[in-house]
């Protein structure tokens, strides 16, 4: 076992060891440009003001840092919208990055928080007495932040066990929870908190972004490719930045076009969709059944494939309210069962027989 650990030791340390020595040889700028950094973190917002759209929060924000004081807060929202960066942003600001560590307590889903944790940990913690001076002589307020992020997926009594804790603990700490879903979060902790719901990021805030970082990173990009991020990361900026790099390591160095973009987010294209059209409008059982399977073959994926669906149906002049209303009740059952894990063949079968039986209605 002995030589077993040590063995792993040294494997361990070996990476750690040719890194140093790395970049010790080449210029240190050289060797951080060539640290793979995912452009999401890169381009994190380090200060409340770069947050950008979600104003309320940064002025609430903006209050306390200057010596006001700070609610509890909930913030609430989609994915990728800036939540986790604004609280963390606003922690090192108001600590700075020495006394963070001391005054921050961040827990997320990946930490164990159960009811034992939040008895023990969480009130432990925010018991413990701080005084108003960083150590570099500024003026830091006199509490703690607790930060609970993805709070809605905790349970139910360990939510309920922050409840007293909440309130006794308010001399010394401030608690910010942070999750997708409000509505999972039991009512009497939303109502100890200042809530605020962020909201999906603008397409003109999202395309300022994303032309700032390509400039930054010498990416070229046409404006249609960059609308289309911006379309299919639906007010998502971390999905938007995620596929612009992906994109970039693809062309290495050339434009990134439309069509660069449409392959990488994984999008149905529009000729696809048509065709699904097509073969329902024919008819034929047969038809369909060959046509679901090419389209599972060719890889495409379901859940995609549902809420493209849904947008193209709704445009669709040719069907009257009541068929669109069938059709899109389908689609939500569908979709429900693709979450639980049901097979993509039979649910695309399923799903195109009704649009059919719709459509053919018609004549
Ligand atoms: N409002 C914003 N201003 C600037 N950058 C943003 C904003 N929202 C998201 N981003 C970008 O997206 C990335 C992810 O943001 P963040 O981790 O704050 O999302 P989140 O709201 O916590 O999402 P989740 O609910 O999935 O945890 C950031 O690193 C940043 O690059
Ligand atoms: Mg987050």
């Amino acid at each position: 076992m002995q030589a077993f650990l040590k063995g792993g030791t040294s494997i361990g340390t070996k990476p750690v060891k040719d890194k140093a020595s790395a970049s010790g040889t080449g210029s240190t700028g050289e060797s951080k440009k060539q640290k793979p950094i995912p452009w999401v973190e890169k381009y994190r917002p380090k200060c409340v003001d770069e947050v950008a759209f979600q104003d309320e929060v940064v002025a609430v924000l903006k209050k306390s840092l200057q010596g006001a004081d700070l609610p509890n807060l909930l913030f609430y929202g989609p994915p990728g919208t800036g939540k986790t960066s604004t609280i963390l942003a606003a922690s090192r600001e108001l600590y700075g990055p020495e006394l963070f560590r001391q005054r921050v307590l961040e827990l997320n889903a990946s930490d164990e928080r159960g009811i034992q944790v939040v008895r023990e940990k969480v009130k432990n913690f925010a018991q413990l007495t701080v005084g108003g001076t960083r150590s570099d002589g500024k003026p830091c307020p006199p509490f703690k932040i607790i930060i609970l992020d993805e709070a809605d997926s905790m349970t139910s009594a360990a939510q309920a066990a922050l409840r007293r804790t909440m309130e006794k603990e308010s001399k010394t700490t401030r608690f910010c929870l942070i999750c997708n879903y409000v509505s999972r979060i039991i009512e009497p902790l939303t109502s100890r908190c200042s809530k605020f719901r962020f909201k999906p990021l603008a397409d003109k805030i999202q395309t300022q972004r994303l032309l700032s970082i390509c400039e930054k990173e010498n990416v070229q990009i046409t404006n249609e490719a960059i609308s289309c991020l911006v379309e299919v990361s639906e007010g998502d900026l971390r999905k938007a930045i995620t596929f612009l790099q992906s994109a970039a390591r693809l062309t290495r160095g050339k434009e990134i076009t439309e069509e660069i973009v449409t392959e990488i987010a994984g999008v149905v294209p529009k000729e696809t969709l048509d065709s699904v059209l097509v073969v329902c409008q024919s008819g034929s059982f047969e038809k369909l059944e060959n046509f679901v399977k090419d389209l599972i073959n060719n890889g495409h994926a379901a859940t995609q494939l549902v809420n493209q669906l849904h947008d193209v149906i709704l445009e669709r002049g040719d069907l009257t309210d009541k068929q669109k209303a069938f059709i899109t009740e389908k689609l939500a059952d569908v979709d429900k069962c693709l979450t639980d894990g049901a097979d993509e063949y039979l649910q695309m079968l399923g799903l195109f027989a009704v649009v059919m039986q719709q459509m053919t209605q018609n004549s």
